[in-house]
C-alpha cells in the first residue's frame, strides 16, 4: 500500500501486531504509514476519509455488521472494501502441515486457549455470509480474484507467523514461550532436512464498493 497511497493507516487490536508494522515502515522510512492499537470497532475515523479499507484475515474476528456500517460512512463515494483472506500452513494436507496442526492443538490445550476460537465460530457466517452483510450495508459488488503462490518457510518464520494468529499470540505463549518454540522446532524438523517448509498458498480478495455518487 506504502508506494500508492498519501497515507496508510494500519489498525489492529494488538499491541504486538502494530508494533510488527511500525517496525516494517520505520525500516523503509515510510512516514506516512501510521500505527493504531484499537479495536476496529472503536477506530475514531472521519466520515468520508479513505479510499480504501483492506481487511486482512480478520473479517469473521470483528463484529460484522458493525464494520460493514462503519467502513461505508468512513469510505468516500466510489471507494472500496477489500476482504483478504489466504490459506493457513496448518491446515494442508502434508505431512508437516498435519504435524503443525497438531503440535498447536496441543498447545492451545496446554496454555487454556482452546477458548480462544470458540467452538462454532464460523456458524453465523454460514447463516448470514459477509456478501449479505456487506450488501445490507449498502455495498455494491466490485469482483472476487483468487490466487495461488508457492511459500517457504523456515520453522522460525513459522513460529513468528503463529504469533500473528488470535489463537496463540505472543501473550498467550508468555513464559512458555521458549519451550513452545523448542517444541515447534523438534516435531517440524522431523520432516525438513534443510529448514525448508514448502505450501502453496492461496489468497482470495472479495471486494465491494461505495456506490458514487450520481
Ligand atoms: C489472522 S490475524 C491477521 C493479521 C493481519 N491483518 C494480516 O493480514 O496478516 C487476525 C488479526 O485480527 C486482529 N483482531 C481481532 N479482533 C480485532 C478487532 N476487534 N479489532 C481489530 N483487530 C482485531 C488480531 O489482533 C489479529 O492480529
Amino acid at each position: 500500500m506504502r508506494g500508492r497511497f498519501a497515507d496508510v493507516w494500519c489498525v489492529d487490536a494488538e499491541p504486538d501486531m502494530t508494533e510488527a508494522v511500525r517496525a516494517k515502515a520505520s525500516a523503509v522510512a515510510a512516514a506516512h504509514i501510521h500505527t493504531i492499537t484499537v479495536r476496529a470497532e472503536d477506530l475514531p475515523a472521519e466520515p468520508d476519509s479513505f479510499e480504501l479499507i483492506v481487511i486482512g484475515n480478520a473479517f469473521h474476528r470483528l463484529h460484522r455488521a458493525l464494520i460493514a456500517e462503519r467502513a461505508y460512512s468512513w469510505l468516500k463515494p466510489g471507494g472500496c472494501l477489500a476482504l483478504c483472506w489466504s490459506t493457513s500452513p496448518w491446515a494442508g494436507p502434508q505431512d508437516w502441515q498435519r504435524a503443525l496442526d497438531s503440535t498447536l492443538r496441543t498447545w492451545r490445550n496446554v496454555l487454556g486457549a482452546a477458548g480462544r476460537v470458540p467452538p462454532g465460530w464460523d456458524q453465523s457466517r454460514q447463516r448470514d455470509p459477509d456478501h449479505d452483510v456487506l450488501s445490507r450495508a449498502g455495498f455494491e459488488s466490485a469482483g472476487r480474484h483468487e490466487f495461488s503462490v508457492e511459500h517457504h518457510w523456515t520453522i522460525r518464520e513459522l513460529a513468528g507467523h503463529i504469533r500473528s494468529t488470535s489463537f496463540l499470540p505472543s501473550q498467550v505463549l508468555a513464559d512458555r514461550t521458549d519451550a513452545f518454540d523448542a517444541d515447534l522446532t523438534a516435531e517440524l524438523s522431523r520432516h525438513t532436512a534443510k529448514d525448508r517448509l514448502t505450501e502453496t498458498v492461496s489468497f482470495a480478495y472479495e471486494l465491494v464498493r461505495k456506490p458514487a455518487l450520481a
